[in-house]
């Protein structure tokens, strides 16, 4: 690794939470929301929110990962998992795109608060099922191999500003992770890429 790590606090935060700590408790909230949302469906219950804080959850986590944590791995090295990664982040995209159409929802997600019914649940079923899928498979590449580089690689900086945004962060309106359009197959690998080939 190139950049030299963050030997002043070893990469734990205010908390005393490790950045790659923080980044898997959100991993883990996440998975928690779409299994609640699943959970109700399957009980006849059709209960939007923990599905669409989850949701929006996961999008604020692509962005605080595509714009603030794999720009430095990347330099550090570790292009072609960060490459998947976001081929990955991609595919999770599209999957969000299918929830917000099941969901009714406007553009980036907004679904009306006084929404009392929602449109189409079987396919709010086999997108939160894929994206449960989805999650499962990325989340077991990123979280032992690219996360414990957050804290032994990043700045002190580049540490403080992800944890800065961990605490209080909103992305941007509008944003859209970088291969949100882009189609399946157009991954270059390179060096050990196929080892994370999903
Ligand atoms: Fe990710």
């Amino acid at each position: 690794m190139s950049t030299p790590g963050n030997t002043e606090s070893e990469g734990e935060q205010g908390t005393g939470e490790t950045l790659a700590g923080a980044l898997e408790r959100e991993h883990r909230e996440i998975d928690r929301g779409i299994a609640a949302f699943l959970e109700g469906l399957v009980a006849d219950r059709v209960e939007v929110e923990p599905l669409t804080r989850a949701i929006e959850a996961l999008r604020r986590h692509i962005y605080l990962e595509e714009e603030l944590l794999f720009p430095p791995l990347r330099d550090a090295g570790l292009m072609a998992p960060v490459f998947v990664m976001l081929r990955e982040h991609g595919e999770i995209w599209r999957t969000l795109e299918q929830i917000d159409a099941g969901l009714g929802a406007g553009p980036n997600g907004a679904v009306p608060r006084d929404r009392a019914v929602v449109g189409d649940r079987a396919l709010l079923r086999d997108g939160c099922l894929r994206l449960l899928a989805q999650l499962e498979s990325h989340n077991a590449k990123e979280e032992p191999v690219l996360y414990p580089q957050a804290d032994a690689v990043l700045a002190s900086a580049a540490a403080a500003d992800l944890s800065e945004f961990l605490a209080a962060g909103r992305a941007p309106e509008g944003w859209v992770c970088s291969q949100a359009g882009s189609g399946r197959g157009r991954c270059q690998r390179a060096g050990r890429a196929d080892l994370w080939r999903a």
